[in-house]
């Protein structure tokens, strides 16, 4: 369906290779990286993001960095991976997907380094056996997503007005997405949904990548402002919102883009349903509330300079930039994943998925 790939690992499996997507829509460039500052950048910097393109992006880097480690020493390897596990890890704080996926491929490594004993080729070994967790997280994540989508295509009707939210397509995912995986599924099945997409300021994931991977793939896309969208409800063009998530709260309180509990309490004034589409592997059991999810800020310049030929405001001014915010759970309708629809309330819905 798509002509591009948001994340993989080179042929030589020495690299990782990501779509560089803060030059999309104007140029498809593919970075391929090996060294685990670039690696970092590469997430800080939002060129491979959304939360399980982050995953999958940091189980093949931590792979990749700890290749180049030159050691015979498992007891210096795993020390170096931890190492390793800890600076990625810092690159972002809210997507959990980041963090879940550095402990599967830590865990998948501590486990043949048990397995081990004293066989001379043991970091070889525990270096393929973190290259196949990595590779399974990255198939997985394309299973997911199409799991995601028929499931959450239930609740849509053909010729729907959907609005969604920053990007949480094929660019944030490795497979189809969360968010757009139903619009993709549904649409190859006839349903001609007509979607909105909000700008989402300041880093323009709206504007820049869902508005281009949906033109992409035919589907009838509108792109408006982020301050248009309580207009737009009002019109009754809008009969769903439909975003991912960055974080899921044991109660189902929401981390996703800033601006999406805007959204969301502008949906119910208007009684539109917000669908929160996101892997099971976004759903953080540990964080009872959405209180306990830690927000990401990152440089006020992002607001004022980043997208513009001169700076849109006094050189310096103060600002206050935080990369997401919390919906909470009284505003979402249902939480779609891969292993089905969880309803209100969600402390016991959520939990059932883990049983
Ligand atoms: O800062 P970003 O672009 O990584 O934020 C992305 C989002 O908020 C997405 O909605 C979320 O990660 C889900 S992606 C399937």
């Amino acid at each position: 369906m798509f002509d591009f790939k948001t994340v993989s690992l080179s042929e030589d499996g020495k690299s990782l290779v990501i779509l560089d997507q803060t030059l999309l829509p104007g140029e498809m460039k593919y970075l391929t990286l090996h060294t685990e500052e670039s690696i970092w950048e590469a997430i800080y910097k939002l060129r491979v993001r959304g939360a399980p393109a982050i995953g999958v992006a940091a189980a093949y880097g931590m792979y990749v960095a700890a290749d180049s480690c030159v050691t015979d020493s498992v007891e210096v390897f795993m020390k170096e991976l931890e190492r390793i596990k800890t600076y990625l890890g810092s690159a972002r704080p809210t997507a959990v997907n980041l963090f879940w996926a550095l402990d599967k491929v830590f865990a998948a490594a501590q486990d043949a380094a048990e397995k081990s004993g004293k066989n001379p080729d043991a970091v070889a070994e525990i270096k393929l056996a973190m290259r196949k967790e990595a590779e399974r997280i990255h198939e997985e994540d394309i299973i997911t997503c199409m799991l995601i989508g028929e499931n959450c295509l239930e609740l849509l009707e053909p010729g729907m007005g959907i609005l969604t939210h920053c990007n949480a397509g094929a660019l944030a995912t490795a497979g189809i997405g969360t968010a757009l995986a139903p619009i993709y599924v549904g649409n190859s099945r006839g349903y001609g949904f007509k979607v909105f997409a909000d700008e989402t300021r300041p880093l323009l994931q709206g504007a820049r990548l869902t508005a281009w991977e949906l033109s992409q793939s035919g589907a009838d896309v509108t792109l408006i402002c982020d301050n248009m969208v309580s207009l737009v409800m009002k019109s009754g063009k809008i009969r769903a919102v439909i975003t991912g998530a960055d974080r899921i709260a044991a109660n189902g309180d929401t981390a996703n883009k800033i601006g999406t509990s805007g959204v969301a309490i502008l949906a119910k004034e208007y009684g539109i349903p917000v669908y929160i589409n996101a892997p099971l592997s976004t759903i953080d059991m540990e964080c009872r509330t959405g209180a306990d999810i830690r927000i990401e800020e990152r440089p006020g310049e992002e607001i004022y300079k980043m997208w513009y030929e001169k700076p849109m405001s006094v050189e310096g001014i103060k600002t206050f930039n935080p990369a997401f915010d919390v919906t909470d759970n009284k505003y979402i309708a249902a939480i779609i994943t891969e292993k089905g629809i969880a309803r209100p309330p969600f402390n016991e819905s959520l939990n059932n998925f883990f049983k």
